[in-house]
């Protein structure tokens, strides 16, 4: 039956209809808020890259994470920028480090708040390099060892589920071998993205040299991230996640589609910050923006998000 019959605008004109018609929503139940722990105390260090969002202390992480918990949401990405960096980033995996001092703060102070942590040596090794280097190229094997040392210290220091974010292969099983009982939350189709630029301001984690396409992915591929995917839920991936979202949604469908278990998506610094900066010059509204691209992310088949938006989303639900 097509037009004069059917007239598709019928259930578009109140809010009401519209609500009641509408496919997609978003709750303050899918979404996860990162958190960037550094050393010191009472810092807040703002990042000029990512506006909103900052480098805290461990005991303003405290406060941030209370804060987030009072506004409702329920879980926060924890990452960390360490006061010594080497080759091998030792300070991932130092019960003493930034994330695991971060991890017994927010456990004892905010006992109600889920805390993942990311798992990945970037941020820990002078070189800026996601493992450990063999002449110029991270080498994959020697890595594994110490990705799953990290992630058991995240574990012990009160982690309820890691996300390996490497990029090594076999680093899902290597995980899985030590920690039967923790859920992971693999990036299991992470490009290698432009749109990572402020993230690596504000982790201090861009490589020294070359860049990072030796590990992640070709943008241009879609049959190779259904590989990844496959190959983490085999080595006992229980979430597989995509990164970055937006420009990535077919992906994102492709993967939701194929497998049965959650899929999550990363909405990356840059996607974060391109809307940030569009509306500070008064191009667009943000809140607007911001809420649309998440129901796209969520309506291409991401269940949960991470996003820098997560604060905001709790005043705007
Ligand atoms: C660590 C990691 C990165 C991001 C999350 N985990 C950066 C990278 O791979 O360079 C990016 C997140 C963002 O851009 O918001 N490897």
């Amino acid at each position: 039956m097509s037009f004069p019959v059917t007239r598709l605008r019928r259930l578009r004109r109140t809010d009401a209809l519209r609500a009641l018609v509408r496919e997609t929503s978003l709750s303050l139940d899918d979404v996860v808020m990162p958190l960037f722990a550094c050393p010191g105390e009472g810092v807040v260090r703002p990042v000029e890259g990512l506006p909103g969002i900052a480098q805290r202390s461990v005991d303003e992480v405290v406060r941030e994470g209370a804060e987030l918990a009072r506004a409702g949401v329920r879980a926060v990405l924890l990452f960390g920028i360490p006061e010594e960096k080497d080759g091998e980033g030792s300070e991932a995996w130092n019960e003493d480090g930034i994330v695991q001092r971060a991890l017994r703060a927010l456990r004892a102070e905010v006992p109600g708040l889920t805390l993942l942590t990311d798992v990945c040596l970037c941020e820990y090794t002078d070189h800026g390099h996601c493992g450990v280097l063999d002449g110029d190229t991270v080498a994959n094997d020697e890595t594994l060892d110490l990705l799953a040392r990290t992630a058991v210290s995240h574990v012990e220091g009160g982690a309820e589920a890691v996300c390996p974010s490497d990029m090594m292969d076999g680093r899902v099983g290597a995980i899985r071998a030590v920690l039967p009982e923790t859920p992971i939350v693999s990036y299991a189709v992470k490009y290698a993205s432009a749109f990572y630029g402020p993230f690596r301001e504000v982790a201090e984690s861009a490589p020294s040299f070359g860049d990072r396409r030796g590990y992640q992915m070709d943008p241009a591929n879609i049959r190779e991230a259904l590989r990844e995917c496959a190959l983490d839920l085999e080595e006992g991936a229980d979430v597989l996640m995509v990164k970055p979202a937006l420009p990535y949604l077919d992906v994102i469908r492709s993967v939701r589609e194929r497998f049965d278990c959650p899929v999550w998506a990363y909405q990356v610094s840059g996607e974060y910050a391109m809307v940030r900066a569009a509306a500070e010059a008064g191009h667009l509204d943000e809140r607007a923006a911001a809420l649309e691209a998440l129901t796209a992310i969520k309506r291409a088949g991401a269940g949960t998000i991470v996003t820098y938006w997560a604060k905001d989303l709790a005043g705007w639900l």
